[in-house]
């Protein structure tokens, strides 16, 4: 009789994951005031109230709502007037929106390695990348786990270099003790569905930076200034009130979630350190708070006698568990190699294999388990453990079915 589901045996787990997005009465009372206010636009008072709570949770000056996190970016490097013939240091390893954004905004994507043992961009190989058209670096908090940023600022202060922190899966992270915004120039942060904090779409620039957080504003305000000169092109990408409203009701159940994560977050650490054939990240001692937006892992390929990645975490997923294998390099996909990509960067985007550890991860080790997993019980984290050991124990099956394929 098979053992494993995949097979035709039965499943570990047959509950289902905690609903994600989660919301309630706050929601609901939020949503009425905005429907009763004289506008639904980006200059009303939930959207103010938004920002002014969202600063102090960041622990930074200023906050803006936008539509979405990767307009975020875009106009955050047209505040910085970063653009055509630019160029930016980013890991092919994340989500393309964090590509897509620099190509809108006509700059060069430039990828620079991930460390393996994080899965996070290297500093060092992010420096290596540096030419004399670069103008910003670009880590993503892949997962919600920002890591290394006190070498990111080094690198940056040394060539004169803008950090700008993708966070779009790292709201609520803590670096130092202090909200992650506080680590970079700028940071940009998504509230699409699946993140930490959501309104469905939108998104958040934080920053510290006075003169920027007054481009920012005139740039969403149709391109005028707080003098009423129109000194900027505008774009008019700001979040409606409804938006923000959830937000806020959302960022009430924040730091409740954030907990509850961390404790899953840290239980699925030592009960995965149990399994020889995965392999624990490392994490940043600085790292004071993870966001686990992610909960990513490696898996040790050489251990399961010949079975790939994605046949391991598929026969996972018939047991009941949602275990991911993760991203492959943005410069593999077809539309980056698009007339389109090459008319709005000026230049050819180098394509070649070029980060050997993000092709490695990618295909061969990386795992994630999603956010919402870890709003779930500490049984529920038996499960994803116990799913993973069941499939390993009992490979042999997955790989003598293959033969009779
Ligand atoms: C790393 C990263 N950057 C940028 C984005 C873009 O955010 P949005 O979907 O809100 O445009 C996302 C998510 O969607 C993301 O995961």
């Amino acid at each position: 009789m098979p053992v494993l589901a995949k097979c035709g045996g039965t499943p570990l787990r047959t509950k289902k994951d905690p609903r994600w997005t989660v919301s309630g009465e706050r929601e609901k009372e939020y949503l009425s005031r905005a429907l009763a206010a004289d506008t639904a636009g980006p200059d009303g008072p939930l959207n103010r109230e938004f920002r002014e709570r969202f600063a102090r949770f960041s622990d930074v000056k200023h906050c803006f709502t936008v539509a979405n996190g990767t307009v975020s970016i875009e106009l955050i490097l047209r505040a910085y007037g970063i653009g055509y013939g630019d160029e930016v240091i980013v890991t092919p390893y994340t989500f393309i929106a964090s590509i897509s954004s620099l190509i809108y905004a006509g700059v060069k994507p430039v990828f620079a390695d991930v460390d393996p043992e994080t899965f996070q961009l290297s500093p060092e190989a992010a420096e290596r990348a540096i030419t004399p058209r670069t103008k910003a670096i670009m880590p993503v908090y892949v997962g919600g786990c920002p890591d290394r940023l006190d070498e990111f600022r080094r690198v940056c202060r040394e060539h004169g270099l803008i950090l700008i922190g993708d966070a779009a899966q790292a709201v609520g992270a803590e670096y130092g003790g202090r909200g992650v915004a506080a680590c970079a120039d700028v940071t940009s942060i998504s509230c699409q569905n699946t993140k930490n904090l959501t309104c469905g779409e939108g998104g958040i620039i934080l920053t510290d930076d006075d003169a920027l957080a007054d481009r920012i504003e005139a740039i969403l305000h149709g391109g005028v200034n707080r003098y009423g000169v129109r000194t900027a092109i505008g774009l008019q990408n700001g979040m409606s009130e409804y938006q923000a409203a959830v937000l806020l009701a959302q960022l009430e159940a924040l730091p409740s979630q954030i907990a509850r994560r961390k404790e899953n977050g840290a239980y699925l650490d030592a009960r995965l350190g149990e399994l020889d054939f995965v392999r624990a990240l490392r994490r940043d001692p600085k790292l004071t708070t993870n966001a686990f937006h992610l909960y990513m892992f490696g898996l040790r390929e050489e251990k399961l006698d010949g079975l790939t990645l994605g046949e391991f975490l598929s026969a996972v997923r018939a047991e009941g568990v949602s275990a991911a294998p993760g991203y492959k390099p943005v410069y593999t996909f077809p539309c980056m190699a698009s007339d389109y990509v090459k008319k709005c960067v000026g230049s050819e985007i180098d394509l070649r294999p070029c980060t050997p550890a993000a092709e490695r991860i990618s295909y061969h080790e990386a795992c994630w388990i999603w956010q919402y997993v870890l709003l779930g019980e500490k049984e529920d984290m038996d499960d994803c453990v116990n799913a993973l050991r069941k499939v390993y124990e009992n490979r042999a099956e997955l790989l003598e079915g293959r033969k009779t394929k």
